[in-house]
């Protein structure tokens, strides 16, 4: 159980195995979009689901657990930009992995897990280096979801890691010492 004075291993590891790969993909994904490099989506694709099965496991844990109490006296206003913060990052990981697998299958490129194939791809008859859309709607909805959903995260990680750093420097609460393992 999560208390005010130690946070338990699960939440721990899921915290740190989460964000590090959401960190990561969200480098990845930006790079090899705007670079071209194809040779780095079969990863990214991987990875992506490979958080997602760490996401539903951490969103079961939340339901269970309730949110950690909190470590320090914050503020009413601290309080509820944490939860809004807390509830964006939450969200965009659980849409992530759900947007850019539908933009994939739909699109018609596939979604292999590290060569496992879990939906093929559609290659067009007449020109067999180009996918055919199954569903060009969805496709579209997800690869939407996708950006936006990534621009978003960005701007919350960003908040997040700020507020957790305020807490450490400024306050001197064991907020980041507690996400960390330690007892405070
Ligand atoms: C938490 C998991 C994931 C994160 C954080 C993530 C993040 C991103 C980001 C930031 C981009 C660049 C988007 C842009 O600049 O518009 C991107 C692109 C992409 N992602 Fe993901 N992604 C994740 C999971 C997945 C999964 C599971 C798949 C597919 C199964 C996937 C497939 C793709 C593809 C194909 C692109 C390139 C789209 C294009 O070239 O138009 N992603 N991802
Ligand atoms: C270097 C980067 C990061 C640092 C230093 C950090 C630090 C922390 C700290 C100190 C807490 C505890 C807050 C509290 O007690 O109220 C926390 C909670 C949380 N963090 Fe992070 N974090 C980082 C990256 C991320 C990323 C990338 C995500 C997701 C995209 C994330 C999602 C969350 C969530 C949802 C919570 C609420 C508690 C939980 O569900 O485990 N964090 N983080």
């Amino acid at each position: 159980m999560d208390t005010a004075r130690k946070l338990s291993p699960t939440t721990v590891t899921l915290h740190w195995i989460v964000a590090i790969m959401m960190i990561g993909l969200l480098g990845v994904g930006i790079y090899m979009e705007e670079n071209e490099a194809f040779a780095l989506y079969p990863w990214h694709k991987s990875f992506g689901v490979l958080i997602g099965v760490f996401v539903v496991l951490r969103v079961v844990w939340r339901i269970k657990n309730g949110w950690p109490p909190a470590a320090g006296d914050y503020t009413i206003w601290e309080k509820l930009l944490s939860k809004i913060v807390h509830y964006l990052l939450i969200i965009g990981t659980v849409l992530m992995p759900i947007s850019g697998f539908m933009m994939s299958a739909m699109g018609g490129h596939g979604v292999a897990f590290f060569g496992i194939e879990l939906f093929a791809p559609n290659p067009d008859p007449a020109n067999p280096q180009e996918a055919l859309p199954v569903n060009a709607t969805l496709a579209q909805v997800g690869h939407v979801v996708h950006g936006l959903g990534g621009n978003i995260l960005i701007g919350a990680i960003a908040l997040h890691v700020i507020g957790a750093l305020k807490h450490h420097i400024i306050d001197r609460d064991g907020t980041l010492r507690r996400m960390l393992g330690a007892t405070v």
